[in-house]
């Protein structure tokens, strides 16, 4: 069973335009909940492509989406392929795209690859786990420049040299294994500030890097043309600023170019009754396209 909510489920609909019969690419299907809320707007012939790097997350869409039969096709992969795997597997034009990037909350609270700081588990961070880079591999074998440098870029930390420092020498005595080695160190020199844990921004950071967030996300938007026709639409949920910064410099490029017309002038945000009904909602930015 999913633990994760969809985030801004309605907005999602309302920018794909899901058109019945229509064909969809849902690029990080997780708990499921956008690729079901497409399924019930496009039938009765419509079908969604749900692709996720994370095995389980292909495991447990399975089981919530049965009912649908065919008209849900499920891969394991990355996003970074999707035109590769849209061909396969009979998706070569779409009616819309869909990103709802980062963590579902099935990957932070079941998955025991180490997303949160708050359990005990192997540092591992990767969404797919047969991919080569854990965040242990960064910690144990990087210079201490590059950590801090990925933790100041990604992590937006000011304490990043500190931290980076503190790992140097922690592994020195100790290599990283678990994410509580890791939350450690980082609480030995670092005040809890209320509510926010000073682990936060380095998870995010290591997170990032391990799966390469940003440079899939730039080379996935950049892939899509050949999949898209006149009326499709793109629709991307960020989480994280230089995220957003990427998502809207690829749709003012096609604007320009006349690729595209954007749907959203500006970022759209949840709204405030879904922040208060679903906290983790409370930093989403989505952004539309149309393609011409
Ligand atoms: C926020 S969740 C999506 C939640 C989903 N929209 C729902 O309604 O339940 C993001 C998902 O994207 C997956 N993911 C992140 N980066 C990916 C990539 N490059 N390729 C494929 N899946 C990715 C993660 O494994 C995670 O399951």
């Amino acid at each position: 069973m999913t633990t994760h909510r969809s985030v801004m489920p309605q907005e999602v609909l309302e920018y794909l335009r899901v058109l019945s019969n229509g064909t969809y690419i849902d690029c990080t299907l997780g708990g499921a909940g956008h690729t079901e809320s497409i399924l019930t707007c496009n039938g009765p012939k419509g079908r969604v492509l749900g692709i996720d790097a994370s095995p389980d997350a292909i495991v447990q869409a399975q089981t919530r989406l049965k009912k649908y039969g065919k008209r849900a096709v499920l891969v394991q992969g990355n996003f970074r392929d999707v035109v590769s795997l849209a061909t396969l597997h009979g998706f070569g034009q779409v009616d819309g795209v869909l990103y709802d990037l980062g963590l579902s909350m099935d990957l932070l609270r079941q998955s025991g690859r180490g997303f949160s700081f708050q359990e005990n588990e192997p540092l591992d961070m990767r969404f797919d786990p047969k991919q080569d880079l854990m965040a242990m591999d960064i910690v144990n074998s990087w210079k201490e420049k590059d950590i801090a440098d990925a933790i100041f870029q990604y992590g937006q930390d000011q304490a990043s040299r500190r931290i980076a420092k503190a790992i140097v020498q922690a592994r020195r005595k100790k290599r990283f294994e678990t994410t509580f080695d890791l939350v450690n160190v980082i609480e030995t020199i670092l005040p809890r500030r209320g509510k926010f844990h000073p682990a936060t921004q380095t998870f995010q950071a290591l997170r990032i890097v391990v799966n390469d967030e940003l440079g899939v996300l730039q080379s996935s938007l950049e892939s899509l043309a050949t999949l898209l026709h006149t009326g499709s639409r793109i629709v991307v949920i960020t989480f994280h600023s230089l995220e957003d910064r990427i998502v809207k410099n690829v749709f003012r490029q096609w604007g320009k170019d006349g690729f595209a017309t954007v749907l959203t002038k500006k970022v759209v945000p949840p709204t405030r009754e879904e922040i208060l009904a679903n906290p983790p909602s409370r930093s989403a930015k989505l952004r539309a396209v149309e393609w011409k």
